[in-house]
């Protein structure tokens, strides 16, 4: 029986690894999803009737609740909320390992090796930190918690010292394992941690926090593993840590932030006032165009780089955009996109959507791979992007988002921005662009005003 357990637990922990493997690329990622599900069935149903931990019961009541409550929150989340709803998730990950270490304590205290004395401690650090930063991380992308940079006085000495208070206690415990209340002193540290961590967080870097949320939340589980003896959350545990964990490397490139930056919350966040406290007056007035002149400006050119951003999630102008790449292709325009890996409100965001409105892979680039070609590109079409092609994040140094590589939109020879006003993005700050010499407001909803692009296009 023993045996055929494990083996299942291989088999699903093949399904996650496969399941990883498939997510890594937009074509393969239902399917990658798919695997993963297969996975974790198999390892919750296995893990039910292996381990006898409580009476059926009460496990059908907390799945059937459990249940009910994701379901309504996966239908009611706007895509454009689903940073939120992955930071709420992570916490939670983490706050179950914590729980289930400390409810593992209790159960075989004072019968504890080093070794479960070292992992227990270690999933309630863990855990405890990534449940309460993560219910902060969902408070600053709700607006419920300030996104400024929050300050406050001996901010490094006093998270050190947090540390090294619950590092103690552990290995005090670790020694003498009848110790609850240290355990709970433990985890009482590790909260106040978690919010001391991530508060000092600018809104702007938020996206990088968020996925190193979701490795903490991995590595929690894995030592829950360890606590439990269990294989199959280790593997499990320890593939979210790393795959969350080169994410979090992914995107402090795409950010230019250094990873100790994050880790130790906000050590160098750019901008120290803050997004509020910016709000530089632009001088100059912006040259706006309807409909009907860009249509006649694009009817002449011979390339074009649309380049998406939260605004086009919002307005769901993925379709309209693709409309309008059509008719310029058949013009003979060459059109490309060009993704910045922080566009939008998640980790490929505008991948997906254009993804789902058949916009061919071949057409979207990277950052990094296209920013070289705007100068010898006729027009980059913004559509609802700002912070990523805010030119402040190359020369403001009070700039929240000062040292962020963004698109190179103003080296095209013209610039058209589509969005509804002169408002500000994400990061809370002014753009210049939008006043630039070569730059064309074209304002209103996204999917409204390409829409309308295309038609005036077309009739030309
Ligand atoms: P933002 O800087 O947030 O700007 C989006 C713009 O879209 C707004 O200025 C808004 O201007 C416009 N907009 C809103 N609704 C619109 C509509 N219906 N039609 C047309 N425009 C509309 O977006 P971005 O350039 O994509 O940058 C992303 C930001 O989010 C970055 O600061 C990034 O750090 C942050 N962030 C990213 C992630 C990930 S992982 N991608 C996660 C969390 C946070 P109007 O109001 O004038 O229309």
């Amino acid at each position: 029986m023993k045996i055929l357990i494990e083996l299942i637990y291989l088999i699903s922990s093949i399904f996650f690894i496969f399941g990883i493997k498939n997510l890594s690329s937009p074509k393969t990622a239902r399917k990658g999803n798919l695997y993963a599900s297969i996975g974790m069935l198999l390892a919750i149903v296995v893990t039910l009737f292996d381990q006898h931990v409580l009476t059926f019961e009460w496990i059908i009541i907390g799945m059937v609740t459990g249940g009910l409550i994701g379901t309504v929150m996966a239908i009611k989340v706007q895509m454009t909320g689903m940073p939120q709803m992955v930071g709420l998730l992570n916490g939670f990950g983490g706050g179950a390992s914590a729980l289930v270490a400390l409810s593992e304590y209790f159960k075989i205290t004072p019968a504890i090796t080093t070794d479960t004395g070292v992992a227990i401690v270690l999933s309630l650090l863990i855990g405890s930190v990534t449940f309460t930063g993560s219910l902060i991380a969902f408070g600053k992308l709700q607006g419920i918690v300030t996104g400024r940079v929050v300050k406050y006085p001996l901010q490094h000495p006093l998270n050190a010292l947090l540390v090294l208070v619950v590092l103690a206690a552990g290995a005090y415990i670790v020694v003498n394992p009848d110790m609850p209340e240290f355990l709970l002193m433990i985890v009482g540290i590790s909260l106040v941690l978690g919010v001391l961590l991530v508060l000092p967080i600018g809104g702007a870097d938020m996206p990088v926090a968020i996925s190193l949320l979701n490795s903490y939340s991995g590595i929690a589980a894995a030592t829950t593993g360890f606590v439990l003896e269990n294989n199959q959350l280790i593997i499990a545990g320890a593939l979210v840590g790393a795959s969350g964990f080169i994410l979090t490397m992914i995107m402090c490139r795409g950010m230019n932030r250094s990873l100790m930056n994050v880790v130790l919350g906000g050590w160098a966040s750019a901008g120290i006032e803050g997004p509020a406290a910016v709000s530089a007056a632009h001088k100059g007035t912006v040259k706006s165009v309807d409909a009907e002149e860009l249509a006649m400006l694009l009817d002449s050119v011979s390339s074009v780089i649309f380049v998406p951003g939260y605004g086009m999630a919002v307005a769901q102008a993925q379709h309209a955009v693709r409309d309008l790449m059509n008719v310029l292709e058949k013009k003979g325009v060459k059109v490309r996109f060009a993704i910045h890996p922080v566009a939008g409100r998640m980790p490929g965001h505008m991948n997906v959507l254009l993804a789902e409105a058949q916009v061919e892979y071949d057409k979207l680039y990277a950052m990094e791979d296209i920013n070289d070609d705007f100068p010898n590109t006729d027009v980059a079409i913004i559509i609802g992007a700002n912070d990523v092609v805010n030119p402040a994040a190359r020369h403001d140094q009070s700039s929240p988002i000062y040292g962020m590589p963004i698109l190179n939109v103003d080296y095209a020879k013209t610039v058209v921005i589509n969005k509804r006003s002169l408002n500000v993005g994400y990061a809370g700050i002014d753009n210049e662009l939008f006043f630039y010499p070569n730059a064309l407001m074209y304002f209103g909803d996204a999917k409204e005003a390409m829409v309308k692009l295309a038609n005036e296009l077309k009739n030309l």
